[in-house]
């Protein structure tokens, strides 16, 4: 049996629960946002739009739910050893946040799968769908980056699992894909059931995100030089990622919906620059002005 002789436990001591600190505010939050059921949600329309919709409309919606649903079953399987890490450091507060986090990765798992079972209906294995560049990074980047930890928890690996997770799969690639998604069913007043359930999950996605943005940012303003791993570590993966929104628009001519790629490629590029700033500043903060950030 292993016993930890030398740990402190942080609610039992003098102060308690810290509520102030970003990851206990995003905690506070998803109890009461993230407690959706994908169960509830209403497909009865989509079922009768998907009978209207052509064959080739079909094609590209079940190629972006097949990206989507690997995506989200991805980040389920590979947030156990960040979890891990947290927990050994004792920050309870941050634990307590990632349990949500898990939680709701597993709801997403679960609505996409209820939507092609009860709407598509479609059977045969999907990941045909899966790009080059989307395989690099679901397949290989991710779990590699993520699983690293088990063995080597160093505040390097935890920047490039975190970079890789929360700036990339997140911060790029689904929110782009949510956000390209929830245009199209809006613009075109199609699958209600699908477009509440995107309005939902992108709610959570921005917590995660708000997370690896308060992550990062603790870890940089410890230690500035881990900014360059952070740096090198996007542009490493930025490429790939933005590479996944052309893949996706390769096979159609014309892409159907009236999807621009531009409004993809623009969305990704601005939300990715804006958080790259956010987290370059804590080069020169100190944790006590981390801990005040917006969430
Ligand atoms: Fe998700
Ligand atoms: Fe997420």
């Amino acid at each position: 049996m292993t016993t930890i002789t030398n740990r402190t436990l942080t609610t039992t001591g003098e102060g308690g629960l810290n509520h102030a600190i970003p990851p206990m505010r995003l905690y506070h939050k998803a109890k009461e946002l993230g407690v959706w059921n994908p169960q509830h949600i209403d497909f009865s329309g989509d079922q009768k739009d998907w009978q209207a919709l052509s064959d080739t409309e079909r094609d590209v919606i079940i190629r972006l739910t097949s990206l989507f649903q690997a995506g989200e079953e991805s980040v389920t399987l590979d947030l156990l050893p960040l979890i891990m890490t947290i927990a050994k450091e004792g920050r309870i507060e941050e634990e307590m946040f990632l349990t949500t986090f898990l939680w709701e990765e597993a709801k997403h798992t679960e609505f996409f799968r209820r939507f092609i079972d009860e709407v598509t209906g479609v059977t045969i294995d999907l990941t045909p769908y899966h790009s080059d560049s989307y395989k690099h990074i679901i397949y290989e980047e991710l779990p590699a980056s993520l699983h690293a930890l088990t063995t080597d928890p160093s505040p390097a690996n935890q920047v490039k699992a975190s970079v890789t997770y929360n700036m990339i799969v997140e911060g790029v690639m689904a929110e782009t894909g949510y956000h390209g998604y929830y245009a199209m069913l809006d613009r075109n007043k199609i699958l209600p059931g699908l477009k509440e359930g995107i309005g939902l999950l992108k709610r959570d996605e921005s917590r995660h995100i708000a997370y690896g943005v308060y992550l990062l940012s603790r870890l940089v303003a410890s230690d500035p030089s881990l900014w360059e791993i952070i740096e090198e570590r996007m542009n490493t993966l930025f490429e790939p990622a933005l590479n996944i929104v052309n893949e996706l628009f390769a096979p159609y001519d014309p892409m159907p919906f009236d999807l621009q790629i531009d409004e993809f490629l623009s969305f990704a590029m601005n939300q990715f620059q804006k958080r790259m700033s956010r987290i370059e500043k804590a080069r020169k903060q100190t944790i006590d002005e981390i801990n005040k950030m917006d969430m």
